[in-house]
């Protein structure tokens, strides 16, 4: 969120959640692209809402001069786009702000300038947040009535403007008195699911348990999950979704338990330029995050290791794409795009 005056990009610090609730103020551009590398900020709506409203907010400190302002707003989109690889709503929101200045008058001031960018990135969270809630109203009655349902990562209010996408869907269930108790894999390494769905969901009187991700095949065997549910990063034009590294062992457990997996995004995270997951970038990040995870070294220093922070799981695996237009095979997106 911003701060009353605009100024500055105000971020709950997930790293340290759930020992410590802190918030950081940012007003420049790079600690706002600092923040959502080192994962202050993290889950694809969210980057994408953090790093519109940064820019916002930094573009105070971009002077008087019209030309310098406009600039400045492409050196600063250039900046973020250069974080964090996988998730598309960082692009798609950083497309709205180049499109927006670039159809702002040419004699507009820095003044007008600052006004349209920051009402292209208010209006970027307002309807990420608008997406989540009718995510809620469509998902929610998918899911059964008393059941067990497992999620992967963080796909919660942290993770976007507010109200999630697949703790959304989760959320409009509980509200509607499905009963529901959720399963949150652990998710290595960074602990989204053990650390901050977790977290949020306890907030909201939400049963939920954690398990570590190599519990979930075990519970399904002893039929203890009734279906799955996650977010996703960027959805290809065939229906394949990459997500937090894990999803796609999930999606292959779930074929193999017959039971459901759903996929909850809003149309910001689907690609339709993207002919198959195969062409997603997935980014890899450091080591340590592996090595040393809450900070503890659990691998000798000197092995090397491998830490891709997303996967793919292909269209066949997914039941259905929940959005706000509605509920989708994952083969009909490319139609409805
Ligand atoms: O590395 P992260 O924590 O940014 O990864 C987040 C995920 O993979 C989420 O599941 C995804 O962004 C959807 S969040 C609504």
């Amino acid at each position: 969120m911003l701060s009353p005056d605009g100024r500055r990009l105000r971020l709950l610090d997930q790293r340290a959640l759930p020992g410590q609730e802190q918030w950081i103020d940012y007003d420049d551009v790079e600690s706002v692209a600092q923040a959502i590398e080192t994962m202050v900020v993290r889950g694809a709506p969210a980057i994408a809402c953090a790093a519109a409203l940064g820019l916002s907010a930094a573009s105070h400190g971009f002077g008087d001069d019209p030309a310098a302002v406009r600039a400045a707003i492409e050196a600063g989109c250039a900046r973020l786009a250069n974080t964090r690889p996988t998730a598309v709503n960082l692009f798609v929101a950083l497309a709205q702000i180049r499109e927006a200045i670039a159809a702002a008058p040419a004699d507009a001031d820095a003044g007008q300038l600052r006004s349209v960018l920051h009402d292209t990135a208010q209006r970027h969270v307002d309807d990420d947040l608008a997406s989540c809630l009718a995510m809620g109203d469509h998902g929610a009655p998918l899911l059964p009535q008393g059941g067990t349902i497992l999620t992967h990562c963080n796909a919660g209010a942290l993770a976007t403007a507010g109200y999630g996408t697949a703790l959304g869907v989760i959320r409009s269930a509980h509200a509607q008195g499905r009963a529901i108790t959720v399963l949150a894999d652990e998710t290595r390494p960074v602990l989204q699911g053990g650390r901050l769905t977790a977290w949020e969901l306890a907030r909201d009187g939400i049963p939920v348990e954690v398990i570590t991700d190599n519990m979930a095949g075990a519970l399904m065997a002893r039929g203890q999950v009734q279906a799955a549910i996650v977010g996703a990063d960027r959805i290809a034009r065939n229906g394949d979704v990459a997500n937090k590294i894990g999803t796609y062992t999930v999606a292959v457990l779930c074929k193999h338990h017959g039971l459901p997996f759903y996929v909850a995004a809003p149309w910001t995270t689907i690609d339709l330029d993207i002919p198959t997951g195969a062409e997603i970038p997935i980014e890899e990040r450091r080591g340590d995050e592996v090595r040393r995870p809450a900070g503890v070294l659990t691998t000798p220093a000197d092995i090397p290791v491998r830490n891709p922070a997303f996967d793919v799981t292909p269209a066949a695996l997914v039941t259905a794409i929940i959005t706000e237009r509605g509920v989708f095979a994952p083969h009909a997106l490319a139609d409805a795009g």
